[in-house]
């Protein structure tokens, strides 16, 4: 190579990557700097790349044709080739000359040489060729820098029926409502600063390649999908249908939130005004969206995820088993997650610990889970009344029990 380079192991490969200079507080500029983009923290975004294909492969029962348009080093595809059974073939892209030639050095070193194959081509370009029949993909891997949304339309274009893609969008400030007009332009939709931004962000991200997906008459599902540490990352199946587009349309809508006590539903695109207004606190509420408002995840999927993993080393990640669950858990929830910090403090009784919040809403009959998106966070059916009035409960049990004491 004409840059530096050093030798890192992930999963079952051994790859070279750019040799990253400066002090470890400033790793992300160094890596900014980089001749060739790679991130070791975005290990868990691959590792679940592998389980997500690995389940799907195992019920085509065939075997699949990849594209990663975007590949950088070539880790992604490389672990792809070497740790998923059934990929005959991956074609992988960037408009890095330096980025396509590690990459291609990477499959070599792996011997995987004869199923990649690396073409210096800009991303758009290289789905398009392959937008027709016959030379479409099993599943896309569109992992850029910031939002995937460029790269939408021909990713469902380059999406064999049944196929699915995968897309990572790190640009949180506008999912999470720090810029909401970039939002708008970018994802169509309006974001909120809530304290469920998070969620929010995957739905908008959702509800993007849904609308994009309608206008190819093809529907959108999502099949796993989660948000880590500074990126929102969606697994969904494509299938082809007017028919089936207008379904999964059917699924977008608004978030309705009361910024004064923070109840909140979701309501169809086109919702009645009149449900607009708070059911608790009688204010006016505001909207985000439109959005995905329905399942961000399939939870037959997850099982087969849960059943793949056994027997691959990315089963060994705890941090990603542990978010299939629970992503699986979450899905029979409405849209929104409720932070316990924060209702603790607006009812001004001290933090109460997950454990004990959870149980007693259980123990009440509503229907709760923690939620992988925050960790301080749970879904529950309950509404902020009643959670309201459990904490309330609580923090006067804890009163009575001290005076006893
Ligand atoms: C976030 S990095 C990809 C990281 C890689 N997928 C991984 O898992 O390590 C994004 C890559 O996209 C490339 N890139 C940016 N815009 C592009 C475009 N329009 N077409 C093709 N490649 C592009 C960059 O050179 C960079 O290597
Ligand atoms: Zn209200």
């Amino acid at each position: 190579m004409e840059f530096p380079t050093t030798v890192v192991r992930e999963g079952e490969a051994t790859l070279l990557v750019p040799e990253l200079y400066g002090s470890t507080k400033n790793l992300d500029r160094a890596r900014s700097r980089a001749p060739v983009f790679y991130n070791p923290r975005m290990r868990l975004n691959r590792d679940s790349a592998v389980l997500v294909l690995a389940a799907h492969q195992k019920k085509l029962t065939r075997n699949v044709v990849l594209c990663e348009p975007l590949c950088g080093t070539g880790i992604r595809g490389v672990r792809l080739a070497l740790e998923v059974e059934g990929v005959e073939r991956i074609l992988m892209g960037d408009l890095n000359p330096r980025a396509v030639r590690i990459a291609e050095e990477n499959a070599y070193k792996n011997r995987v040489s004869d199923k990649i194959e690396v073409r210096l081509m800009e991303a758009n370009l290289l789905l398009s060729i392959h937008g027709r029949p016959l030379h479409r993909f099993d599943y896309i891997d569109v992992d850029p820098f910031g939002s995937p949304t460029p790269f939408l339309d021909t990713t469902v274009r380059a999406c064999k029926k049944g196929g699915l893609v995968a897309l990572t969008a790190t640009d949180m400030a506008p999912l999470c409502g720090v810029n909401p007009r970039a939002c708008l332009r970018k994802y169509g939709g309006r974001p909120l600063k809530t304290e469920y931004s998070h969620e929010q962000a995957l739905r908008l991200l959702a509800g993007a390649l849904a609308t994009t997906s309608a206008r190819y008459e093809t529907s959108m599902s999502p099949v796993f999908s989660y948000s880590a540490d500074h990126y929102v990352r969606l697994y969904a199946r494509l299938e082809k249908g007017a028919r089936k587009a207008d379904q999964s349309l059917s699924n977008m809508g608004y978030i309705l939130h009361c910024c004064k006590c923070s109840d909140r539903k979701a309501v169809p695109l086109r919702a009645d005004p009149a449900s607009y207004v708070c059911d608790f606190c009688g204010s006016r509420m505001r909207e985000a969206g439109p959005m995905w408002v329905e399942n961000l995840a399939d939870p037959s999927f997850c099982e087969e995820m849960l059943e793949a993993s056994e027997g691959l080393g990315v089963g060994g990640n705890r941090r990603l088993m542990s978010l299939v669950q629970l992503v699986k858990e979450e899905t029979s929830f409405s849209p929104g997650y409720f932070d316990i910090d924060d209702i603790c403090s607006r009812i001004g009784a001290p933090s109460q610990a997950t454990d004990r919040v959870l149980s007693a809403l259980s123990d009440r009959g509503f229907r709760v889970t923690r939620t992988h998106f925050e960790d301080r966070g749970i879904k529950t059916d309950a509404t902020i009344a009643e959670l309201e009035h459990i904490l309330t409960e609580i923090h006067i049990d804890e009163g009575r029990s001290s005076d006893v004491a």
